[in-house]
């Protein structure tokens, strides 16, 4: 068998002094790249971003996207995603090791197995999964959509909704479905909880929760709002309080600082005792590997036609619904 080196970035390649983010800008345009950013990424990345937006809305961009190149600053599953819905343009992420612990915990062998307990069901799948997990799924969704998918699927339909089961938890109560959840869970929302943020809400009694649907249920009871980091943005960006309790990847924040300059932000604490919360995998890409990622093209995203047509069904139904 070959065994392929896994590519490196050579940060020692890059000359000293090289003005990054002017770089960037430069080679965006040479390549005909777009270069696309999660709010989670940090902010030097998201101020050189084309657009900047949640796994939904960046899935729609990646789709219909005018460029030779897609440049994702996110994890590896919203890359894969951009692929599987642009197949004829190369795709780059910034670090391959960026990856996602709902993805990495829902390995598709592992999940095909699981499914074997429901064999008359139907399947929703969090993007938020790899590509070999969605060729497995009837529909897709994001934390912005969640609750408009399940609802789409016929009420006398079973589901089964994986890999986040806090989301799966969030939208039965919603929609009133009940679904066999996948035990998977994102390692930063989780360590969100309850006590902490009730101590936070007492510190601050001015300040309006407001947290997205992969936190614990005893965490989204206490919030004054619920949704994806677009919806949370744009709840900061409309409410008339002047301050927040962010509970969420603190990435956010900088766009939330933005829209609304003059109100208190305060990120949700970890329980570890951190002030706030940062995805490790989302910060695994900087501006340093972003500009070699666009001076080499590397590292690139690549996937089996065959894979890549049964992972793209299930995204074009959820695509379809709006
Ligand atoms: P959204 O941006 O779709 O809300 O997802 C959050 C997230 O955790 C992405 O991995
Ligand atoms: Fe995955 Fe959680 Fe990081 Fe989002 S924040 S990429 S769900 S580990």
């Amino acid at each position: 068998m070959d065994l392929i080196a896994p590519y490196v970035p050579d940060l020692e390649s890059i000359p000293a002094g090289l003005d990054l983010p002017a770089e960037i800008r430069r080679l965006k345009t040479e390549r005909r790249a777009i270069l696309l950013a999660h709010y989670y990424q940090e902010a030097e990345i998201q101020d050189l971003a084309d657009f900047v937006g949640d796994s939904l809305q960046l899935s729609q961009q990646a789709a219909k996207a005018d460029a030779d190149v897609i440049c994702f600053c996110g994890v590896h599953f919203m890359a894969e995603t951009a692929k599987i819905l642009s197949p004829a343009k190369t795709v780059v992420i910034p670090d391959m090791d960026a990856g996602c612990s709902l993805a990495d915990r829902c390995p598709a062998d592992h999940f095909a197995q699981w499914l074997k307990q429901y064999p008359d069901h139907d399947v929703v799948s969090y993007i938020n999964c790899s590509a070999g997990v969605k060729a497995l799924s009837t529909v897709i969704c994001t934390s912005s959509n969640a609750v408009r998918v399940v609802e789409s699927l016929p009420k006398e339909r079973k589901l089964v909704f994986a890999p986040d089961r806090h989301l799966g938890k969030w939208v039965m109560k919603q929609t009133g479905r009940d679904m066999a959840l996948f035990p998977g869970f994102c390692i930063v929302h989780e360590q969100f909880t309850a006590k902490r943020v009730a101590a936070l809400k007492a510190q601050h009694p001015e300040a309006k929760l407001i947290a997205h649907p992969e936190c614990d249920a005893t965490v989204l009871q206490l919030a004054d709002f619920v949704g994806s980091t677009a919806a949370l943005l744009n709840f900061v960006a409309k409410d008339g309080a002047k301050a927040f309790i962010v509970a969420t990847e603190a990435g956010i924040l900088h766009q939330m600082r933005q829209r609304r300059p003059e109100a208190e932000l305060i990120p949700a604490p970890a329980d570890s005792g951190c002030n706030c919360s940062l995805c490790p995998y989302m910060k695994l890409n900087s501006i340093e590997k972003l500009y070699l990622c666009l001076r080499d093209l590397k590292p690139e995203i690549t996937m089996d036609e065959g894979l890549r047509i049964q992972a793209l069904k299930p995204l074009e139904r959820m695509l379809a619904l709006g």
